[in-house]
């Protein structure tokens, strides 16, 4: 299994055969990877990473950049490399054989499907409050899940329920709908800084660390470490642009470009908005009444938050719509319920990207001969995967109506760390085994860069709560049982099947080809 090998040699000339138009510059990419990354994390995780952290979560912003930073560099050499779709997963078969490429692949479901459930959430808090901002009130049992008192977050499952009709007959957002969205989103974080961060209060930063770095020992997933290793969702997305390889103008100089480029406009984006908002209302945790940390996410806190907004005094922590909150709080109330307009038009982007991205990966793994190929199979009218995106579509949406967005979002990460690990690993193998092969891109320091983001992969995994660190390995588990009893036979690799696919070989579930 670690022997079957997909050779890079067969990738690449599947890559050279299809020759996608090269239409994208290093705009484009840039903006692509904005769409993808501004999202449910920075409009809504805000409020998590500050129970927490504390004002302590700039670090959480800075520590998650800095990891995502590194692993923007390793990609950026393995995508200009080997720029064919399946990200991760593909990567992985070249260097280190089919069990692991299947398990990043797993992994990769993981971090798209659950994200998408995520941003689901995410929305419907914007959603439900635009309509309070209205004068409707939605009963609680229908807009929260369980763990907050109520029983389905109807609206998170209706958005992600219509996202997957939209992908299932055939939607891809054009590059000029992303522009647009990238441009509200942008303009609505732009618009916060501008309110905030003049009526920024120093006494609003103090005590800068409440819970310190760990969590002052209180259980894993605290801290300022362990709001980083949440708050890490807020920057996931940025690996879209390079899916996006194949089809750059360039790829040598434009996807670096467009890894880093977006990756560091965030990173501006999301420190501000997070001083503004620290600055502006305060963002101290919510303590139970023995004076214990508090996990986002419990029934504990929203009983607490519960008594302080009926007392009046709904604290940061307790929105479901921080960012809005924030300027209602401060007598924006107009332009708060801009903020959630804009959230409420740009967050389904961000779930269309992350379902269509599942949808591909699935689509990959399938045509490898890993994963039934009918579940793969193209609708004959939509030209889409319709089946898979069904299958996904369901399980996001039952996610989405019943669990708590930021455990989505921890249980994401954990996928989403364990595949960029195996990326950084990836680099320094090939290095190692092909250090002739082309690299229009060269990870500058790879010897310090790759082991840092491999390290600082598990170092936020390892500070990610109990039970969204135990996710993976269960949903690795059961991906192993999978494998042996489906993959391992079925592998066109290891059946000696002809590796390099004709004509259709790379082409993502949609747009396909007509067929005559
Ligand atoms: N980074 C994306 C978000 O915050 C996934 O929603």
């Amino acid at each position: 299994m670690f022997g079957r090998v997909k050779p890079l040699d067969a990738i690449l000339a599947t890559a050279e055969k299809k020759s996608l138009h090269r239409s994208l510059g290093a705009v484009q990419l840039t903006l692509l990877g904005v769409g993808a990354i501004i999202g449910t994390g920075i409009f809504v995780l805000t409020s998590e990473a500050a129970q927490k952290a504390g004002p302590g979560m700039m670090w959480a912003f800075v520590i998650a950049a800095l990891v995502c930073g590194v692993a923007a560099l390793c990609y950026s050499e393995i995508a200009s490399m080997v720029p064919v779709s399946g990200s991760a997963y593909t990567y992985t078969y070249a260097v280190m054989g089919e069990l692991l490429a299947w398990m990043v692949g797993w992994a990769l479901i993981l971090e798209y499907a659950v994200a998408a459930s995520a941003v689901s959430v995410g929305w419907s808090g914007y959603f439900v409050g635009l309509l309070h901002s209205w004068g409707i009130d939605l009963p609680l049992a229908v807009t929260v899940g369980p763990y907050a008192g109520g029983f389905v977050n109807l609206p998170a499952l209706v958005i992600a329920l219509l996202v997957t009709v939209l992908l299932m007959v055939g939607t891809t957002e054009s590059a000029r709908v992303n522009a647009v969205l990238v441009a509200i989103k942008v303009t609505a974080l732009t618009v916060f800084i501008a309110l905030t961060i003049p009526v920024i209060k120093g006494a609003n930063f103090e005590p800068f660390m409440p819970n310190g770095w760990f969590g002052n020992g209180q259980g894993a997933g605290l801290g300022a470490v362990g709001a980083a290793a949440s708050i890490f969702f807020a920057y996931v997305g940025f690996d879209a642009v390079s899916t996006a390889a194949e089809e750059t103008k360039d790829p040598q100089r434009n996807v670096p470009i467009g890894l880093i480029g977006s990756l560091a406009i965030c990173t501006v984006f999301y420190l501000l908005v997070a001083a503004g908002a620290i600055g502006a209302i305060g963002a101290q945790p919510v303590s139970g009444p023995h004076g214990e940390i508090l996990a986002p996410g419990t029934s504990m806190l929203a009983e607490q938050c519960k008594t302080l907004t009926a007392a009046g005094a709904e604290p940061l922590v307790c929105s479901r719509e921080a960012l809005a909150h924030v300027l209602r709080s401060i007598g924006w109330e107009r332009v708060g319920d801009l903020i959630g307009v804009a959230a409420f038009l740009a967050l389904p982007s961000v779930i269309l990207i992350m379902l269509f991205g599942q949808t591909r990966i699935f689509f990959v793994m399938a045509r490898d001969g890993l994963l039934p190929e009918k579940l793969a199979s193209i609708h004959p009218k939509w030209k889409t995967p319709h089946i898979v995106t069904m299958i996904t579509g369901a399980a996001v949406s039952l996610f989405a109506a019943f669990l708590p967005v930021g455990q989505l979002a921890d249980i994401s990460n954990s996928g989403t760390l364990f595949a960029f690990f195996m990326v950084a690993i990836a680099v320094l193998i090939l290095r190692r085994t092909q250090p002739n092969r082309k690299r229009p891109f060269r990870t500058p320091l790879v010897w310090v860069v790759a082991p840092l983001a491999a390290l600082g992969c598990l170092g936020l995994f390892f500070n990610l709560p109990f039970e969204s660190k135990m996710v993976l390995p269960v949903w690795g588990g059961i991906g192993l049982v999978v494998y042996f009893a489906y993959g391992y036979r079925k592998s066109h690799v290891g059946r000696g099947l002809v590796e390099v696919h004709e004509g259709d070989s790379d082409v993502p579930p949609q747009p396909v080809p007509p067929i005559d």
